[in-house]
């Protein structure tokens, strides 16, 4: 079968392999690739910046945004031919440490996780895989193709998640509204949930062409390029941007959380008040934390905030299916992108 593999660490290593099928070992249930979305993280892989091969191995397969219909599964294991679904990322430690004991592999401890496509483990970036059914979550069919935004969408669940559990040490607090940084996929289904639990929700890009705004505004949500004006409770970061996360962690109201959800490059220097900072977060009881990856929880979450979203809204933030021989035109950014797919089926 063909497979995606890139050699982690160095750079534009990637190709379309003939591999052997994949291991009973990955999983009992195999499943048919359908789609698979690009993000910014298989770019870094791709680009020799980050990745790990599983050991003892020279490649890994990439791809951790999976959607596949379940090809053969054992008998009552939960799945059957033909159910849309798709793939967990993460493995918990061997160890395992508290958190991953837990089924919190999101929270690990000791950074012993494996990933799959990113970290020590085989991707769904082939045209079979097998998922363990513990790792595997149905869709509602009705997605279809949709059904690629799942792991994304777990991520934002994730931190929706946290947010609102911080915000329960306040008891009685109501959060009214909350701001979006970064109209990518992950910022758009993050404003997507916002806006299914009923928050006035805002969505900061610096882009005021294109698909962005459209969809920024069919949420009921107010685009806008810059946070002059804007107090909010709640901040979900997800550009990574060095500017931007200095001026949200300076804007939220009182009691305010923001949640960086958006990975930085690094390398870049801002002079900037620690002290100040400091002072507002103390006498404001505000809070700043980072939020990565996603458990069993927040997959479930996802399939149905996902199930329960426009159909046409989702599908504009799907800019450009590639069919999977032509894979190199997905690694390339163009103006206009959302979320880019390789789709198996054509
Ligand atoms: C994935 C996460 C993963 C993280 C770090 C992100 O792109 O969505 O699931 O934990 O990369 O490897």
């Amino acid at each position: 079968m063909r497979a995606l593999t890139v050699k982690p660490g160095t750079p534009n290593s990637i190709q379309l392999d003939a591999v052997a099928p994949p291991p009973e070992s990955d999983g009992s249930v195999l499943v048919r690739a359908l789609a698979l979305g690009i993000c910014g993280t298989d770019r870094e892989i791709v680009a020799g910046d980050y990745g790990w091969a599983p050991e003892g191995q020279d490649r890994l397969i990439l791809g951790h945004e999976s959607l596949g219909r379940v090809e053969a599964a054992p008998d009552d294991c939960g799945f059957a031919k033909g159910d849309l679904v798709a793939g967990i990322v993460r493995r918990p430690d061997p160890v395992p440490c508290p958190a991953c004991a837990a089924g919190v592999w999101d929270m690990c401890r000791n950074g012993q996780y494996t990933e799959r496509g990113i970290k020590e483990r085989n991707g769904y970036g082939s045209e079979y895989f097998r998922v363990e059914p513990d790792f595997l979550l149905k869709l509602d069919p009705s997605l279809d193709i949709l059904g690629v935004l799942m792991e994304p969408t777990s991520v934002v669940a994730k931190a929706w998640d946290h947010v609102l559990r911080i915000g329960d040490r306040a008891r009685a607090w109501t959060p009214r509204n909350a701001l979006v940084t970064g109209a990518g996929p992950v910022g758009l289904l993050a404003a997507m949930i916002g806006a299914q639990r009923g928050l006035e929700m805002h969505v900061l890009d610096r882009n005021t062409e294109g698909p962005k705004p459209k969809l920024v505004k069919a949420l009921g949500a107010t685009f806008h390029t810059s946070l002059d004006g804007l107090c909010p409770d709640i901040v979900i970061e997800c550009t990574g941007a060095p500017t931007v996360i200095l001026d949200v962690m300076g804007r939220t109201a009182p009691d305010g959380i923001v949640c960086l959800a958006g990975v930085s490059s690094g390398g870049r220097k801002l002079p900037f008040d620690i002290g100040d900072l400091n002072r507002a977060m103390v006498l404001e009881n505000r809070v700043v934390f980072g939020s990565v990856n996603a458990n069993r929880d927040h997959y479930a979450a996802a399939a149905e905030a996902l199930a329960k979203a426009d159909r046409k809204w989702l599908a504009g933030l799907i800019t450009r299916r590639v069919p999977l021989e032509r894979w190199q035109e997905a690694l390339e950014r163009r103006d206009d992108d959302i979320k880019v797919v390789l789709d198996f089926t054509a």
